[in-house]
């Protein structure tokens, strides 16, 4: 039985889409059930419809609390029965509720090298701090923002001529192969959280996690 995938978005999904087309060329042997985004009429929608995924719009404007929008999240994901739930430019920071009822099995990616520039504006951030290095991270999702055990990174090296839009169009360029390998572990139940750490193979990742070169 192929593995189930719930995409959570927020924005363009252009990591949404290279998880499709993965899944169709056979490199990703996952099938996406449901795409779900807490915004209405994002491009990422579009392009889980012309795959004939279903999709869901929650507003999170329209929910009293966080709790509130977590739990409609969860009800919505639920009969979908997940076996990995995949943040893919979600910007919406997640209540412990939501975060424990998915633990082991929800992924994020983020457009540095953590554990260095969490949260916003991470191409920027790594250009004014004279960053050497720059790239994306995939890591378990824990009630710490950003701080779970990581999984996988993407280093890239930053020239002088880089700007803050060169460095996000390399670091997106990056996530679209990462994320499809890492799920393809996944998919193969090769990749775990476990009381030891993140475990490949039944091994220990490093902490800095697999480094795609
Ligand atoms: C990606 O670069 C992802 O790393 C980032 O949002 C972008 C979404 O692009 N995520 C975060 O910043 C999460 N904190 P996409 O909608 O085209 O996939």
């Amino acid at each position: 039985m192929s593995h189930r995938l719930v995409v959570l978005i927020s924005g363009s999904g252009t990591n949404l889409q290279a998880i499709i087309d993965a899944c169709q060329t056979g490199q990703l042997d996952a099938k996406t059930v449901l795409v779900l985004s807490n915004r209405p009429d994002v491009g990422g929608l579009d392009r889980a419809r012309k795959a004939g995924i279903d999709t869901v719009t929650l507003d999170h404007r329209q929910f009293d609390s966080r709790e509130a929008f977590d739990q409609a999240m969860i009800d919505a994901i639920d009969p979908y029965r997940p076996d990995t739930v995949v943040l893919a430019g979600f910007m919406r920071i997640l209540s412990p509720l939501f975060v424990r009822h998915y633990a082991g099995r929800l992924l994020n990616i983020h457009p540095s090298l953590l554990p260095r520039h969490r949260g916003l504006h991470t191409h920027q951030r790594a250009l004014e701090d004279g960053d050497e290095q720059h790239g994306c991270s995939i890591h378990f999702v824990t009630e710490e923002l950003d701080g779970g055990p990581l999984i996988a990174q993407a280093p890239i090296t930053v020239t002088a001529n880089d700007t803050a839009e060169t460095l996000s169009n390399r670091v997106q360029q990056c996530e679209h192969q990462l994320y499809p390998l890492v799920l393809q572990w996944r998919a193969r139940q090769r990749l775990s959280l476990t009381d030891e750490g993140v475990l490949l193979d039944g091994k220990p990742l490093p902490k800095q996690g697999y480094q795609h070169l």
